[in-house]
């Protein structure tokens, strides 16, 4: 794939938009005065500065954009403050200065760092509306993408605003182009692609994708709960090419897959040599730790990360959620590529074209 990357183009003394993965995964502690919320992992923070201390170090002034979560219009509880916080401790600063760049509130790190505030606050975002593209675009003189997790969304700061300014991938993208393609290209069989989570309206397309590819493809957690009659309809129908599907029962309390359906996928898990993974079988997250052996919800999700590691299969491992979980088990770097994208890498791996990098490719610009 031609993207040309940030080294391309001389950007010292340029004002550089970079569309960062910020939707990072949050706790909430409450106490009678305060509310806290905590970055859970921060393997998507990590995954941007690559590309951030580059343009940094090369003089140019930076504008960090991103969303956090589904919010309908502004809501606290999901301003991505944490992360300008998160920013200020790398750049070793006290505190951070709220503050704004053209109509766009956020908070500057530095005077050569601005960080913007959630942009799924402003309606324009979701829906790529061009005018809201442009006034973003005002900000600055080149665009960089390094979200891969988002570029299957056809968003304004993802699409919109390529069509105002000259726009390139940033190194994490780049990377992930780079590594997933790689993956895909003959990979040794079986392939088993297990899919798992919530964000079923993403999920549920790319299912049927995976077919072309894949020789199993085991679904598991709220997805299938939820779909598994039209899955296994919309699979029935299916021409040509298609590999074995399994849809997993959940167990009584809909916390996780049946220890049976668990067994299932490991024995197929066992005679992979090549796996993509995305999405928990249950509920992996903190609020409903595991206090005992009877509501262990995680259990299923831990049996799925030990069999892939085990099967000494080439893994590739990707989303928010499921990749905080392996990090917190410990076990994130036994699997052989890790994506910061949950449906993105899915859709990526499964041939789709993803809309922000056929915007990337795309060297026309729009001048309103
Ligand atoms: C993700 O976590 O997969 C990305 O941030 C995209 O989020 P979305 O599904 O809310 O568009």
């Amino acid at each position: 794939m031609n993207l040309s990357t940030i080294e391309k183009v001389n950007v010292s003394g340029k004002r550089v938009f970079v569309r960062a993965d910020l939707d990072v995964p949050l706790s909430e502690t409450r106490d009678s005065q305060h509310e806290t919320r905590k970055i859970e992992d921060e393997t998507r923070l990590r995954a941007v500065m690559p590309t951030i201390e580059y343009l940094l170090g090369h003089r140019a002034k930076v504008i960090v954009g991103g969303h956090l979560g589904r919010p309908e219009g502004f809501d606290k509880s999901l301003s991505l403050e944490p992360v300008a916080k998160w920013l200020s401790i790398k750049y070793k600063v006290l505190s951070i200065k709220y503050g704004k760049r053209g109509e766009f509130d956020g908070w500057e790190i530095t005077p050569d760092l601005f960080i913007l505030e959630n942009l799924r606050f402003y309606k324009g975002e979701e829906a790529n509306d061009l005018n809201f593209a442009k006034k973003l675009s005002s900000l600055a003189d080149v665009y960089v993408n390094d979200a891969f997790a988002m570029s299957h969304r056809n968003h304004a700061s993802i699409v919109g605003i390529t069509k105002f300014l000259p726009h390139y991938a940033g190194f994490h993208l780049a990377k992930e182009i780079e590594m997933l393609g790689k993956a895909m290209d003959n990979p040794k069989r079986p392939l088993v692609v297990i899919i798992g989570g919530k964000k079923i309206e993403t999920k549920l397309p790319l299912v049927h994708r995976m077919h072309e590819i894949a020789d199993y493809v085991l679904v598991g957690g709220k997805i299938a709960q939820e779909s598994k009659v039209l899955l296994k309809e919309q699979h029935s129908k299916l021409t040509g090419k298609k590999s074995v599907l399994l849809v997993a029962d959940s167990n009584s309390d809909k916390s996780d897959i049946t220890e049976q359906d668990a067994e299932n996928f490991l024995q197929i898990i066992n005679t992979a040599r090549t796996v993509i993974w995305n999405g928990s079988m249950g509920i992996i997250s903190e609020k409903r730790k595991v206090k005992s052996e009877k509501n262990d919800t995680e259990r299923g999700t831990r049996l799925i990360a030990k069999g892939i590691m085990e099967s000494g299969a080439y893994s590739v491992v990707g989303g928010g959620d499921t990749v905080e979980f392996l990090n917190k088990l410990g076990i994130l770097d036994k699997f052989s590529f890790t994506s910061t994208g949950g449906g993105a890498m899915l859709a990526f791996l499964s041939g789709e074209k993803l809309p922000g990098i056929e915007a990337l490719l795309n060297n026309g610009l729009y001048h309103a």
